[in-house]
């Protein structure tokens, strides 16, 4: 079997608008997704691989473990078999488990690059013969519903956002975010999400500053990137890697910060850096169960069950659409009410 693709031609992020804007801002902080070039997905895939930082092994091993318990609970009430759709989906490394134990009616795959998401969809459609595997290459976050498809036809949604990518979005994106899967994924929908929550300083600290200097090359890749693609005069080694957890937005901060007083050439401009100013790569928002929650809340989903490692590093979060009224429990279907628990989950939030 082939997989289905569909190309809707995403328009192409504008990287000097983009990037203007960024610079405009105060701290000047590039576009996440910036980072993503061939090489930055490399050093991402080697990130993940070193012992400093847990999150994507963390995952996986949930992942693994509960998939069973998930797929039953995803599952459950459920008239058909549901379609299972995978936001930003990548490299499609983490579905497996699901998929296995799911054995949804179709995998949809959403994501922004062709060129990634093509090669990934034949590779799983190997690895899962049985699974109808239907990739649409679009920018989610302007898709304003899914394209008909028969494969979707009638089928209730269900939602993957693993990786815990939500962090790359400050809160009130991130709310958005949250709300605009509610309206792809419908009022019977429901969303399966990856959330890294805020642990131990030195731990945080160290994960997104690893020893082999994974997490610094990444950053300075944006340099190597601005330089190619927009005609920057960055030399890499004016500025250090810094990352530094900031308590008040729960947030970590990746940044270059300039190690003198320099100018530089970009995007036809000269900019000025002071001596200690950073270039914000990067902000990684960790939330607590609690406050996950209540982000979610507002984004009209409620939870029916969280999934955690033993060191409550990482929760799997499983939610509904808040006026969906599926929960047996009868939680209120006010989504402005602050939730006090998690039915059906494993343990409190
Ligand atoms: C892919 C956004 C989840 O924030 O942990 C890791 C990205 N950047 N190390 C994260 C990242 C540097 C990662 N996310």
């Amino acid at each position: 079997m082939r997989p289905a693709f569909i190309d809707l031609h995403p328009a192409a992020a504008d990287l000097e608008q983009q990037v203007l804007a960024g610079m405009a801002k105060q701290p000047r902080q590039l576009p996440a997704w910036l980072l993503y070039d061939a090489e930055g997905s490399r050093l991402f895939d080697a990130i993940s691989e070193q012992p400093e930082y847990h999150l994507t092994r963390t995952e996986t091993a949930l992942l693994q473990h509960h998939a069973g318990e998930l797929a039953h609970q995803l599952g459950e009430g459920l008239g058909s078999k549901p379609v299972l759709v995978e936001f930003g989906a990548g490299n499609l490394r983490k579905v497996g488990p699901l998929l296995e134990a799911l054995q949804p009616a179709a995998y949809l795959a959403l994501d922004i690059s062709a060129d990634h998401l093509a090669p990934a969809c034949r590779a799983l459609q190997e690895r899962h013969p049985t699974i109808p595997v239907l990739g649409i290459c679009c920018d989610y976050s302007q898709l304003q519903q899914l394209p008909p498809h028969p494969l979707l036809e009638g089928r209730q949604l269900l939602g993957f956002y693993p990786g815990s990518s939500l962090g790359n979005f400050d809160p009130a994106q991130a709310q958005a975010l949250l709300a605009h899967f509610g309206q792809l994924l419908g009022p019977q929908g429901r969303l399966l999400i990856g959330i890294d929550q805020p642990k131990q300083l030195a731990q945080l600290e160290a994960a997104y500053n690893d020893a082999a200097g994974f997490s610094a090359a990444f950053a300075f890749n944006l340099l190597h990137r601005l330089n190619r693609e927009l005609a920057g005069s960055f030399n890499p080694a004016a500025f250090r890697y810094q990352a530094r957890w900031e308590p008040s937005d729960s947030r970590i901060a990746m940044a270059l910060v300039s190690r003198q007083a320099q100018g530089v050439d970009l995007a036809g401009r000269r900019w000025n850096f002071a001596a200690g100013e950073p270039l914000i790569t990067e902000y990684s928002v960790k939330y607590t169960p609690k406050a996950f929650l209540a982000l979610a809340a507002g984004a009209l989903w409620r939870p029916l069950g969280r999934w955690s490692d033993a060191a409550d590093d990482l929760s799997l979060h499983l939610l509904a659409q808040a006026d969906s009224g599926a929960n047996q429990a009868g939680a209120p279907a006010d989504a402005t009410m602050p939730i006090q628990s998690c039915s059906g989950a494993n343990h409190e939030p």
